[in-house]
């Protein structure tokens, strides 16, 4: 199916990432000419371009320093679409009498801050009908006992921040587009030791289908949102990829 994503120029942010470097590889595959990101991950983001072939570019920043992110930018140079992929889940549970504010900043920080800074610049070069997808959470929908600073980082992309940014990214360009995709539980570096058979045999009992998500699965959808001929007429959309998820199991 054509996704006319052929030539667009794709920055992947967390594209050393478990979900990042899936869409890397559906953008990819789509003939875009993708741009990855990474933080820490150096090697895997360069492993990943020298898959990919000579010439992609590779740029590394601390999305939650502003410096970094306008850095980034300038060496991505034009870009036509921006997956917001990167993010983090602290994974200690910890309730929010416990919670150190040290730990709530760091969290909305790397997750919500990340993501503003992200959609600026991008929004700020953007010259044609672009797409922004951002990455929200699960836990952003149905919150997150133990984890309140993510489900709240979360919930605030989806939110505020995405219907907010559809009704603004039109100022840029008429048919410019920003949606979200949410996914549930999803196999990647974020929650390796927390998808073993009998933890997703607990995780799936609120959901229809009975499995954690592949990082392709959300990949694919991120790919969906970000094509102009497959959702030139979707904005300001969050599309949940949980495998049919109603809520949480809250007590045994
Ligand atoms: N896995 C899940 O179950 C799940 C569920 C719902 C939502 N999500 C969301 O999906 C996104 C991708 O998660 P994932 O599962 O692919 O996790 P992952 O494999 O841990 O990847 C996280 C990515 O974010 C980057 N990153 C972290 N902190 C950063 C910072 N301060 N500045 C710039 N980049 C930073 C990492 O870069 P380096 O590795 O290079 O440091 C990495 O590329 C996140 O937004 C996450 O919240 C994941």
């Amino acid at each position: 199916m054509e996704t006319g994503l052929m030539g667009k120029r794709v920055l992947v942010t967390g594209a050393s990432g478990g979900i990042g470097s899936a869409c890397t590889r559906a953008f990819a595959e789509e003939a875009a000419e993708v741009v990855l990101h990474f933080h820490r991950g150096q090697e895997r983001a360069e492993e990943l371009a020298a898959e990919l072939g000579g010439g992609t570019v590779v740029v590394g920043a601390d999305l939650t320093r502003e410096d970094e992110v306008d850095q980034m930018f300038a060496a991505a140079g034009s870009l036509d679409v921006c997956a917001a992929v990167a993010g983090v889940w602290p994974s200690a549970d910890v309730p929010v009498w416990e919670l150190p504010l040290e730990r709530w900043r760091a969290t909305v920080d790397a997750n919500l801050t990340a993501t503003f800074l992200t959609a600026r610049g991008f929004l700020r070069q953007l010259e044609g009908d672009g797409a922004l997808v951002l990455v929200g959470s699960t836990a952003g929908l149905v919150g997150e006992a133990g984890h309140a600073d993510y489900a709240a980082a979360k919930s605030a992309i989806i939110g505020g921040l995405l219907l907010s940014l559809k009704n603004e990214v039109v100022r840029k360009n008429p048919l410019a587009r920003v949606n979200a995709v949410a996914p549930g539980w999803t196999e990647s570096p974020m929650t390796r030791g927390h998808v073993s058979e009998e933890q997703v045999g607990r995780i799936s009992r609120t959901m229809a289908l009975r499995k954690v998500a592949r990082p392709e699965d959300v990949a694919n959808q991120v790919v969906v949102l970000a094509s102009p001929i497959l959702s030139g007429h979707v904005t300001g959309q969050v599309v949940t990829v949980a495998g049919g998820m109603e809520g949480r199991v809250i007590h045994d």
